[in-house]
């Protein structure tokens, strides 16, 4: 019987004009259902314009889908003479480096707090070029998206401070090039970057217009 009165209010539906009516205005409907079969009727109204309140198409959210084609982003010589870029990539503000002679992008704000990482400066540490973040120094290699940290054996302290690494936090997209122009690939790896909370949702600036 819902089913019967949900497809009442689909536009398609030749069901019968008076009970459209009737549940588009309910007080109307439940008037005319109490005339003739009295309390039950009403009840039976009430509950199926509940019904039809929570869900009346059907319809499931669909997650937010990752376009993963390659985009161009520029020119490879203008990329060699500044030595960074950044680009809007299906809806995604990337940042690409060009590093002793190697690119690399990635999510271009910084996975602590959403820093702008295009902003810092690089250096070697332990021997890997990272992004050093202009807000906190967080260190982000650029090849891998790992946050370095330095770490001492408290039981130990004649210990040298070494260089360790928390993981993958920074997501790292990848770059090609073909005939002079630089393309980017955003990753589709499914494992969560730190970063993604501040490249999506309400931490995403720029929008594409597209
Ligand atoms: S926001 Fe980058 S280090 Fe804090």
């Amino acid at each position: 019987m819902l089913k019967y009165f949900r497809d009442c209010l689909r536009p398609s539906s030749p069901s019968i004009p008076p009970l459209q009516y009737g549940i588009l205005f309910p007080q109307f409907l439940a008037y005319l259902v109490h005339l003739h079969f009295g309390d039950f009727g009403s009840l039976v109204i009430s509950v199926t314009n509940f019904y039809l309140s929570m869900n009346l198409d059907d319809s499931v959210e669909e997650p937010e889908k990752k376009e993963c084609s390659p985009v161009c982003v520029g020119k490879e010589d203008n990329i060699k003479k500044s030595g960074r870029m950044t680009a809007v990539v299906h809806d995604r503000e990337v940042v690409i480096f060009y590093h002793k002679g190697e690119y690399h992008a990635m999510d271009i704000r910084c996975y602590h707090s959403g820093g702008p990482l295009h902003l810092g400066e690089i250096e070697d540490f332990d021997g890997r070029p990272c992004i050093v973040c202009p807000w906190h120094k967080y260190k982000i290699t650029l090849a891998t998206g790992e946050g370095l940290y330095q770490s001492i054996n408290p039981k130990d302290p004649s210990a040298k401070p070494k260089w360790s690494s928390k993981g993958i936090k920074q997501r790292i997209h990848t770059v090609t090039v073909d005939d002079g122009n630089v393309y980017v690939t955003l990753s589709n790896e499914p494992y969560k970057c730190d970063s993604d909370f501040y490249a999506t949702g309400d931490f995403k600036v720029i929008k594409s217009p597209f």
